[in-house]
């Protein structure tokens, strides 16, 4: 396994410089102690934030572009290399204690974490989660989307629906003042009215001059935790929804997290920023399997003869 080339102008996380072998190093002082992480963000790093998360959209944008039936998941990894580094950023995930790709692209029963590989093309009826995380003006912006691959399964379709709107309920709660722990009970309580499984095994976090910092962003419900959100705190949410239990198991490769039971698990990601008045979504963008279920659904009327819909 060889990793692909990043040059030389273009800046480094620090876990990707050779020496630190993909550990991020933990920040210290002048004098070599500890320096507590804090990731409340103002002025002109929240400018560098903004920047890096927008980047990192057009990256995704332009990696779910590129999915259909036939294109393999490392081609998908060529767009997201070659749409960093265009953009003058680094792709967080290359190196990242040690995974070996730009991207990770998680299909059907992966959860997440799944390594882009010339070996498994897309197949008509597969749904694909695509994650891009990019290092740009020292922050990194860190968001994802699952697509369908040609016409899903009503499952499949049910399901990922599910989990976006899911993602943007947990985001809603998301205010200065109000507790950490709402974003995942709202979560949660959908999840459990559906008939779906939230995964606990992997959460979302704090972000910024670190890829992962706190605070840890569950999308369960964790009663006990009253921390309470800040303006100015930046974080991801990222809930991981499975169609049946909530059990995961860790590929040979050490990367790739599936469902135990094999069923079908969704995800999606914002990098958001608690403003004053709410959640900021430095990720923003349209929906791309909104715009596919829309041109599924005219192809579907075309067949039909259905006249256009009146405006
Ligand atoms: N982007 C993922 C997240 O949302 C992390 C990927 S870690 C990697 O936190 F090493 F697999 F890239
Ligand atoms: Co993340
Ligand atoms: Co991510």
């Amino acid at each position: 396994m060889y990793y692909k080339q990043v040059p030389d102008h273009i800046p480094r996380p620090d876990y990707a410089r050779p020496e630190n072998n993909g550990k991020p190093r933990k920040p210290v002082d002048l004098k070599g102690r500890p320096l507590p992480l804090k990731n409340e963000l103002k002025g002109e790093a929240l400018a560098r934030m903004r920047r890096a998360c927008a980047a990192a959209r057009e990256v995704l944008e332009e990696v779910l572009s590129a999915v259909r039936p036939g294109v393999t998941t490392e081609e998908l990894d060529d767009v997201a290399h070659e749409g960093c580094l265009r953009r003058g950023g680094y792709p967080s995930p290359l190196g990242y204690h040690g995974f070996p790709k730009s991207l990770c692209t998680s299909l059907n029963e992966v959860i997440c974490h799944g390594i882009p590989s010339p070996g498994r093309a897309l197949r008509d009826g597969d749904i694909i989660n695509c994650d891009v995380t990019l290092y740009l003006e020292g922050m990194h912006g860190d968001c994802s989307e699952t697509v369908f691959v040609g016409a899903p399964s009503a499952e499949a379709r049910a399901l990922v629906e599910f989990t976006y709107e899911a993602m943007m309920a947990g985001i809603a709660m998301a205010k200065p003042n109000a507790l950490l722990n709402e974003i995942g009970r709202v979560i949660a309580a959908r999840a459990k009215k559906a008939g779906y499984s939230v995964v606990q095994d992997f959460s979302g976090h704090g972000i910024g001059p670190q890829f992962h910092m706190p605070p840890q962003v569950v999308h369960y419900y964790e009663r006990y935790n009253y921390q309470r959100l800040k303006e100015g705190m930046v974080f991801t949410v990222e809930p991981m929804i499975n169609a049946g239990d909530l059990y995961a198991r860790v590929l040979e490769d050490e990367w790739t997290a599936v469902t135990a039971d094999g069923r079908l698990s969704a995800q999606f990601e914002h990098t958001i920023y608690i403003g004053k008045r709410g959640p900021e979504l430095l990720t923003a963008g349209e929906p791309f399997f909104k715009r596919q279920l829309a041109a599924l659904d005219a192809a579907l009327d075309a067949t039909r003869g259905a006249p256009p819909e009146a405006p």
